[in-house]
């Protein structure tokens, strides 16, 4: 299996789907355009160089053959900018290598695809001589292209797979931005045009990257990035070369938004088909799947590891992308890409995903919700949440006792910063701040105080009545197994301490909303902070 199928967009809870992309227009009923979700898939492997090597066997399915393979480092993308549309070009594929061997996945799909030539890319910084002697069993002939600089690399790349006079247009990145150059790349290769790397700091162009685009013949040419990636000089001087109307520059924001950008200018009349979604936090995954964008001709977004950043995800609800390929495995990319979840705040104090932990107080430290309400629970002790919350606990709660579960109760909900404070410095003062700090979190560092996390209490049970023995109660193992099909999540679990800085609170429920929460569980995931993305909150 090659792309191992998912489930299909639309789980539990009003995860954004397409659908819930569909805007209300003011004062009127929601604009239903007919937008099929699309269907996901994932190329991943058990690390990068199996990965890799799944998505060679997704461009070269059985029956295909790949004239020529490139071996890229696995460890850097620097020397390897330009490799995609050169082996895009040659119609041939691109793996990743461990600088000092081929890896064993790697091996076995270079011999499956039995090139005719292997081009090893970059200096022996990059890949070492061991690589090529150990490649040679595997083609007819095996050479090493590289420069002396990445950009000379580049352009070696550029020379080897590009003759003068075949191409007419290029694509120019600087060599300092994995995201801006992968993208590039991807567009370039579709074209089957080359990618230039350069030092876009500089006001203009080296000699050699002229002469290049002179001996290849370029009438055109398209600057990936803002000026900050590749200076108003360098463009000024492509203008000068190719003339006024002959540049064009693709830039965004950040680099979700740049690479939306350039696949608009890149793909302006897509065809239906796929598109590619990789992590825009790491150069792996698109690295090792950008050859099979470029070859299948179809664009390279990125995504947060959770979510679609809103400047991306407009171009993945299109009508002409009717499958999503996540390139990576859950660790890269989670299941909340492939549904095409939007992006929400993890910093506003307001947001439904907020993370509050040690490392990341909230904002204000004394913030306070709005909508606080009681939820209609039978047992409510006074205690709001946020009315989103409210809702859910209210349907948990219900649920919980439909399915046998038994009766439960708000044990704690929203705490004012003068609540938390009193709860923290009660404890420091009767048990130390030691023991305080891994159970009580200190004013302004506490889920209660967003309106969206709360403590519950088992009711009726003969044995336990209060939040702190849930884990042993029916009520515990209960949410543990399905307090994510109402949006929440069990915020403190056993074990994961050195992450979330607290020991385990099996009544401890943080509400994140239906998509968060259903993918969350999906993927297995134990900590908010591993599942953002986030780091460690071991201590303040
Ligand atoms: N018990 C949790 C960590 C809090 O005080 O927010
Ligand atoms: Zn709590």
């Amino acid at each position: 299996m090659l792309a191992v199928a998912l489930a299909t967009v639309g789980v539990v809870l009003g995860t954004a789907t397409p659908s819930s992309a569909m805007s209300a227009p003011a004062g009127g009923a929601p604009t239903v355009a007919a937008v099929a979700a699309p269907s996901v898939s994932r190329i991943t492997g058990g690390d990068r160089y199996a990965m890799s090597a799944a998505a060679s066997r997704a461009a070269f399915p059985t029956g295909t053959t790949a004239p020529v393979v490139y071996l890229v480092s696995g460890t850097s993308p620097w020397e390897s900018l330009s490799a995609t549309p050169a082996a895009v070009r040659q119609g041939g594929a691109v793996l990743l290598t461990r600088p000092d061997g081929i890896p064993p996945d790697v091996a076995t799909e270079l011999a499956r695809l039995s090139p005719d030539a292997i081009v090893v890319v970059g200096s022996t910084a990059s890949i070492s001589d061991a690589v090529l002697s150990q490649a040679r069993p595997y083609a007819a002939t095996v050479r090493r292209v590289a420069g002396a600089t990445r950009y000379l690399t580049a352009q070696a790349l550029v020379r080897h797979a590009f003759p003068a006079g075949e191409v007419t247009t290029a694509w120019i990145a600087t060599g300092t931005t994995w995201t801006d150059a992968l993208v590039g790349g991807v567009a370039a290769a579709s074209r089957r045009a080359p990618l230039l790397t350069v030092d876009g700091s500089a006001t203009t162009l080296p000699a050699t990257t002229v002469d290049l685009i002179r001996d290849l013949g370029l009438t055109s040419v398209t600057v990936v990035g803002g000026p900050a990636s590749v200076s108003s000089g360098i463009e000024a001087q492509l203008r000068g070369l190719l003339g006024a109307t002959a540049v064009s520059r693709a830039s965004g924001s950040d680099r979700y938004a740049a690479a939306a950008q350039i696949n608009r200018l890149a793909f302006p009349s897509l065809s239906t088909g796929s598109a590619h979604v990789a992590t825009g936090r790491g150069y792996v995954d698109a690295l090792a799947g950008a050859f099979l964008a470029g070859r299948t001709k179809r664009p390279l977004f990125y995504s947060q590891p959770y979510c679609v950043p809103e400047s991306v995800r407009p171009s993945l609800l299109a009508a002409s992308v009717t499958s999503v390929v996540l390139l990576g495995g859950e660790a890269s990319v989670r299941s909340t890409v492939g549904s095409l979840t939007g992006c929400r705040s993890i910093d506003a104090a307001s947001s439904l995903w907020v993370l509050v932990n040690k490392r990341n107080p909230l904002s204000p430290k004394t913030y306070v919700p709005s909508s606080l309400v009681v939820p209609s629970v039978s047992y409510p002790n006074g205690q709001r949440l946020r009315s989103d919350a409210a809702a859910a606990v209210a349907t948990m709660f219900s649920a919980a006792r439909a399915e046998g579960a038994g009766r439960m109760s708000i044990a704690s909900g929203y705490r004012s910063y003068s609540t938390q404070y009193s709860v923290y410095w009660n404890r420091v003062s009767t048990h130390g701040q030691a023991y305080a700090d891994v159970w009580i979190a200190r004013p302004g560092y506490s889920e209660h105080q967003t309106g969206l996390g709360l403590d519950v209490a088992p009711v009726g049970n003969a044995s336990c009545s209060s939040h702190t023995c849930i884990g042993s109660t029916p009520q515990g193992a209960w949410l543990k197994r399905n307090a994510w099909r109402f949006g929440f999540v069990i915020r403190y679990e056993s074990g994961y301490t050195s992450w979330t800085g607290y020991n385990s609170e099996p009544w401890h429920l943080r509400f994140v909303g239906g998509a968060l929460s259903a993918g969350y569980h999906r993927g297995g995931w134990h900590t908010l902070e591993q599942f953002l993305g986030e780091p460690a909150a071991p201590t303040y």
